[in-house]
């Protein structure tokens, strides 16, 4: 009984935080472990919290395909297909 409830409560409280962060498409919740979604977070690794949409698309593309260098970006833009850059750029173009 105390079981299923704290299971119950778990889950509307990973829904509700699905939904206070405006639903992020798929893959870009991987970002923010490296990219600070914080400004007061200090990190080489540039923020993506309203970057220009078009710049980010660019970005992906030319790490996917090897024009522009990367020490991981490279590898990760490999695992993303047009439709999801396009989302995630759209996305992260959306945020504050
Ligand atoms: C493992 C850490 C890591 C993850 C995860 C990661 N990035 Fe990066 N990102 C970097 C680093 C480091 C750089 C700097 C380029 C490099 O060294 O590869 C970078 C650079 C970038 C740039 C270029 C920024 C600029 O101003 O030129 C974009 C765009 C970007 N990442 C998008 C993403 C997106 C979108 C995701 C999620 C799908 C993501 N990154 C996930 C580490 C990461």
């Amino acid at each position: 009984m105390g079981r299923t409830l704290a299971a119950a409560i778990g889950i509307a409280s990973i829904a509700a935080a699905a939904v206070a962060s405006a639903e992020p498409p798929a893959g870009a919740a991987s970002c923010s472990g490296c990219h600070p979604a914080s400004t007061r977070v200090i990190s080489p690794v540039p923020r993506l919290t309203g970057m220009d949409r078009a710049a980010m698309v660019r970005a992906m593309r030319d790490f996917r395909s090897g024009q522009r260098a990367g020490t991981v970006m490279d590898r990760i833009a490999k695992g993303f297909t047009d439709d999801e850059i396009q989302a995630i750029a759209a996305w992260y173009a959306s945020q504050k």
